[in-house]
């Protein structure tokens, strides 16, 4: 039996410390100022986990003049030139094509990017588990019996066949649930939920299913047991997505990634390899825990989001309830005025300062703002923008000073005594209907208590555009409220020419 496969104690030292540089990375990635050391951190455990896989695995190739009975000298055995130029090939096509696609991607596509990454993850984890199960001598995960009349019986050993199972299905949920991910955040799919008649019956018999056939495929190998698993996950990894509206496909993606993890995990299982065993379970445990905190702030039950289709029914882009209520209009010289007179202004950035790329123009206002005596600061929605994080790394990107930037919990309590709340692009993450109307996809969901604040400003292109959630908002139409209507970039270009 060749299950028992040595590995030795400098590979395994090897992953280890990837496995440690991966722990300091995720440490390093929690925070602003700590995230481009945490970045490295990851590339470096990724090249020592990658060189060392490949170390130890290439085929050897001992020379002939070796083997003609002379000197036998490991030192001069050679990996296979023809393997070589072939895994060195598929890392210089898939370095090049990750290089381009990261270079061109816009901070606006970054969630279907990562839905796309993630769908890769799940597919090749598939691909592993069926290549283990076509060949699984060559895995080293199966056992030869020599009856005395017929042919041999090649056995995959049944603890394999259960990390083969469940790392075809984890893999395959990924994929075609990435790929609708991908699709919906894109636009090539409505962002509407799809709400299929007895989608939860359908979805509990298929995953009894697929758990039946796999506690099935640990007694019987047949070939058909396996493709049926793969197949039957497939479908379900499209049911569980499609339900799921707009606004809850933040969580959607990073509880994905908390799959694709998993699915990294059992190919690991399959192939013998510590450092995705490791890898796999940290992917797996943080986009658990990620989903998690999203949904807490998002006030969704996690539960809900996993079954798929419990969620909001957030129409991503719906039309608005058009209001033809009265509201304010004001100039970029309006808001100068008001802001250097203030003593405290809070800045909310949304998504509309990253469409716009409005960073930068509003770190020069900010700074002129506190040239002027005012108190600056900056509040952040967790699910402002279109992914997690998406307005630190803007605000970060723009060398906003770390210690202005505060979390929803940490500045919504300051609103109540600031002169101005300057809202950039930001729509439902400061929308009371949240707070109020039952009615409302968003409801439940805490959000900026900017309308607290004596005076705010509110910069979008118009009054008809709406935010994700597709809702309309109340605040544009109060009395403290001045809509500054322009695209951000240049409002902000001009607050600062006013600012002089
Ligand atoms: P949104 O509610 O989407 O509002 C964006 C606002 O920006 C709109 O009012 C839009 O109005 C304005 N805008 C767009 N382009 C602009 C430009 N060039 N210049 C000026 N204004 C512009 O944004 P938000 O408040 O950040 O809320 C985020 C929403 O996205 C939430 O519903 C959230 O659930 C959802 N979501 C979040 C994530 C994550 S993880 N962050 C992922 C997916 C979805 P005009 O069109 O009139 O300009």
């Amino acid at each position: 039996m060749e299950h028992a496969v040595a590995v030795s104690p400098w590979v395994s030292l090897a992953y280890l410390v990837a496995g440690v540089c991966f722990i300091l990375a995720l440490r390093g990635l929690s925070s602003p100022v700590t995230s481009q050391r945490g970045n490295r951190f990851g590339m470096i455990g990724m090249a020592i986990a990658v060189v060392t896989t490949l170390v130890t695995h290439l085929p050897v190739v001992v020379p002939p003049f070796d083997a003609g009975g002379g000197r036998i000298d490991d030192r001069w055995n050679f990996w296979d030139p023809l393997v070589v130029v072939e895994i060195l090939g598929a890392i210089g096509l898939g370095a090049a094509i990750g290089i381009v696609t990261a270079r061109r991607i816009a901070m606006t596509a970054m969630p279907q990017l990562v839905a796309a990454f993630h769908s890769l993850v799940g597919l090749a984890a598939v691909l592993v588990a069926a290549a283990a199960f076509l060949n699984p001598l060559a895995f080293g995960i199966a056992q030869v019996i020599r009856p005395i009349y017929g042919p041999d019986l090649i056995t995959i050993l049944p603890v394999s066949r259960i990390e083969m199972a469940l790392g075809v299905a984890i893999g395959a949920i990924t994929f075609s649930g990435s790929v609708i991910a991908f699709l919906k955040l894109n636009g090539n799919m409505s962002g509407k939920p799809i709400l299929l008649p007895g989608r939860h019956v359908i979805n509990l018999a298929l995953l009894a299913s697929i758990l039946g056939l796999i506690a099935y495929f640990v007694t019987d190998q047949s070939p058909w047991i396996f493709w049926t698993i793969t197949v039957l996950s497939f479908v379900i990894g499209f049911l569980l997505i499609v339900p799921i509206g707009g606004a809850d496909m933040p969580v959607v993606v990073s509880m994905l990634n908390s799959y694709s993890g998993w699915a990294a995990a059992a190919m690991g299982f399959t192939l013998h390899n510590t450092a995705m065993i490791v890898t796999g379970a940290l992917v797996g445990s943080s986009g658990a825990i990620l989903s998690y905190i999203m949904c807490r702030a998002m006030n969704r039950s996690f539960i809900s989001v996993i079954a798929g289709g419990f969620g909001g029914d957030s129409s991503g882009g719906a039309a608005a309830a058009a209001s033809d209520r009265p509201w304010k209009r004001g100039s970029a010289e309006d808001a100068a005025f008001l802001m250097s007179q203030a003593e405290q202004v809070i800045i909310v950035p949304g998504y509309g300062m990253a469409v716009a790329q409005a960073q930068h123009a509003l770190r020069e206002m900010g700074d002129k703002l506190k040239a002027h005596g005012v108190r600056v600061k900056y509040a952040i929605h967790p699910v402002a923008g279109r992914m997690p994080g998406h307005m630190n790394v803007l605000l970060a990107e723009a060398n906003v000073p770390y210690d202005e930037v505060f979390e929803l919990e940490d500045i919504n309590s300051e609103f109540a005594q600031t002169d101005v709340a300057f809202v950039i692009g930001a729509n439902d993450v400061t929308n009371p209907a949240a707070k109020t109307d039952k009615s409302s996809p968003i409801y439940g969901m805490p959000v900026l208590d900017v309308e607290k604040a004596k005076t705010v400003l509110f910069i979008k292109r118009s009054m008809g555009g709406v935010g994700y959630a597709g809702v309309d908002n109340e605040l544009f139409y109060r009395d403290n409220t001045m809509m500054l209507l322009a695209d951000a970039k240049k409002m902000v270009e001009e607050i600062v020419k006013s600012l002089d």
